[in-house]
């Protein structure tokens, strides 16, 4: 196995975390997850203390092992009493997103919580780590979800930020197998996090149509919404994204955008799989995606791949050596 300073850090067997997924987010996915040797993670997206509490504690009943919560902060109004939740219920790590991180770490800090901060620039990743978060997710706007406006790519980030943080750094957007993990690796990061193909695996509880729609897509199957509105979002094309577009398009206004992809049509989507009045997250990935492994099986495939891809890329450049 790949021991490496993410392993060491967080507590689990290889150094792939399951990013947060909103108010979809599904303890028992989280669950199988961890005890399948990466980090289960569990969103709060805009739910209040007591729901995210209440699936925090299904998702510790499901594991003995490490697992996290993510907070969406700038989207949270209940962010306080979320925490005081993590703390109350053990949950050993803490993934913090969309916003500003500094005034929760040293609470998580003081309660010998791990902190993962999620950063899409050098300036967000310099001031987390200043801030005492352990490690850094840098998210690509590949990724599935909310995306930061910068709109920088997963490959210019890793790099950018490992040289100018020293915490470790895991990646995001756009990794579905082990040579994206060895690709990662190649550019500075020591883990990797996945949103997109995780929702295609046997443990999954999101409708079938969703992991379908995932499994269906090709290189041109999502797209970004919202950029008119500096609220940017990628998600699966279909009838309910050009509804989005549209209301950009004729320019509607902001209120009603957001109206359109609260939290609640995210699990008409993805939960009820009425993919005409709802919308589905997913990455760019999702067009590499074809099958629907169990979560074990999945991580299994992916570490040894990123084995072989790591190997067959030191014959490269034995190869090159040979001829130049
Ligand atoms: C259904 C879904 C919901 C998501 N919701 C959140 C969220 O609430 N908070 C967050 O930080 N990231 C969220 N993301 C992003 C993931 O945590 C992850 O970083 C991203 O999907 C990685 O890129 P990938 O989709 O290319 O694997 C979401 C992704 C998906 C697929």
């Amino acid at each position: 196995m790949l021991g490496n300073k993410i392993t060491d850090i967080l507590n689990i067997k290889y150094p792939i975390i399951q990013g947060g997924m909103g108010n979809i987010s599904d303890p028992e996915l989280a669950a199988a997850i961890s005890n399948a040797g990466g980090l289960g993670t569990i969103g709060v997206g805009t739910l209040s203390a007591l729901e995210a509490e209440k699936k925090i504690k299904i998702m510790m009943k499901h594991t003995t092992k490490a697992c996290c919560v993510n907070i969406p902060i700038s989207v949270n109004p209940e962010t306080k009493q979320i925490v005081e939740a993590i703390i109350r219920q053990k949950v050993p790590v803490v993934s913090l997103s969309a916003g500003n991180p500094s005034i929760i770490i040293p609470q998580l800090k003081k309660n010998n919580r791990k902190v993962i901060c999620v950063s899409a620039t050098v300036k967000q990743a310099k001031k987390a780590e200043e801030a005492g978060a352990d490690i850094i997710v840098c998210e690509g706007y590949e990724a599935a979800g909310i995306n930061a406006l910068n709109e920088s790519t997963t490959m210019t980030l890793i790099p950018q930020i490992s040289k100018n943080v020293s915490i470790p750094v895991v990646a995001a957007g756009g990794i579905a197998d082990g040579k994206g993990m060895a690709a990662a690796f190649s550019l500075g990061a020591s883990g990797i996090q996945m949103g997109t193909r995780f929702v295609a695996t046997k443990e999954a509880s999101f409708h079938k149509a969703y992991k379908q729609a995932i499994i269906d897509s090709t290189d041109e199957s999502t797209v970004i919404v919202g950029r008119e509105f500096n609220k940017i979002r990628r998600i699966i094309k279909g009838t309910y994204s050009e509804k989005l577009l549209d209301l950009e398009n004729r320019e509607g206004s902001i209120t009603e955008f957001i109206e359109k992809t609260d939290e609640v049509y995210h699990k008409i989507g993805a939960v009820d799989g009425d993919l005409v009045n709802g919308f589905i997250n997913g990455g760019q990935i999702a067009g590499f995606i074809d099958d629907c492994p169990s979560v074990a099986h999945l991580m299994e495939r992916m570490m040894k791949e990123a084995k072989d891809a790591l190997n067959g890329s030191k014959e490269m450049l034995k190869e090159e050596a040979r001829h130049g």
